[in-house]
């Protein structure tokens, strides 16, 4: 998720009709509206996903709990980061940007994907047959999804608006991110309005299984039968209010399953 090694700041996508568009991976902080704006808020998100991602790599080998844990740590990241571009970010992008419904659209496919990859993920060890692969194709997709948002999305962002208002939409972004869903949920639309509409009870669901998944862990898996029937339910109640029409609302055929 480097920048590309021919990144200049004077570089401009060859499809992109406004050559002042430029990356943000190589913009100083400044340029970008200062350490809160949107910008260098997820410049710096996308830099720890890729701390999280050779983390992940690393402990793929030996398996067992350090992956385990490794990946989990990669899709709280990417989970929370997603939802709250798909309720913040993407909407602001298409009210200011005329291109911004394709450039949203294309995102969204990535994350939708990356949710479908990664619900495999969560039922595959790491010895399984498939997983590097499962896990190679996951973190090519999260790559993808960041370089179209470095060199795509944020710079038309940028020259649409100013430094007042992209740090706003940072505020407002990095609130949503702390309480978001922290796991795939594949079915559930990507706009509004049934996105904003599921983030509370994916969240407490998710966020319980998280609390359980700590408890787990804390007590040297000791608690392992009881903490697995309540995360079995926690499970079974999230994917049925995923698949509640409300939640359904306003989601493109492109990325609905
Ligand atoms: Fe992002
Ligand atoms: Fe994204």
């Amino acid at each position: 998720m480097t920048a590309p090694d021919d990144a200049r700041p004077d570089d401009a996508r060859p499809d992109d009709p406004r050559p002042g568009a430029r990356s943000i991976a190589t913009q100083g902080v400044d340029e970008m509206g200062g350490p809160t704006s949107i910008l260098a808020r997820q410049r710096a998100d996308h830099a720890r996903l890729d701390r999280l991602m050779d983390r992940a790599r690393a402990t793929e080998a030996a398996g067992g709990r350090a992956h385990a844990v490794a990946l989990r740590a990669v899709a709280r990241l990417v989970f929370t980061h997603a939802f709250a571009e798909e309720a913040v970010l993407f909407p602001a992008a298409r009210r200011v940007l005329p291109e911004g419904d394709d450039i949203t659209l294309d995102i969204e496919r990535d994350h939708q994907r990356v949710d479908e990859l990664v619900t495999r993920l969560d039922r595959s060890n790491s010895d399984d047959p498939g997983h590097a692969e499962l896990l190679r194709e996951t973190f090519a997709v999260l790559d993808e999804d960041v370089r179209t948002e470095e060199d795509v999305l944020l710079p038309r962002l940028q020259d649409a608006l100013g430094h007042a208002e992209l740090r706003r939409l940072g505020w407002e972004w990095e609130l949503v991110r702390r309480v978001s869903p922290t796991r795939a949920h594949p079915v559930v639309s990507r706009r509004p309005p049934g996105q904003p509409l599921s983030a509370l009870p994916l969240t407490v669901l998710d966020r319980g299984r998280d609390l359980l998944q700590r408890v787990d862990e804390r007590t040297g898996g000791r608690a392992a039968p009881v903490v697995a029937v309540v995360d079995r339910a926690l499970a079974v109640t999230a994917g049925a209010v995923e698949r509640l029409p409300p939640v359904r609302r306003g989601e493109r055929p492109e990325t609905s399953r």
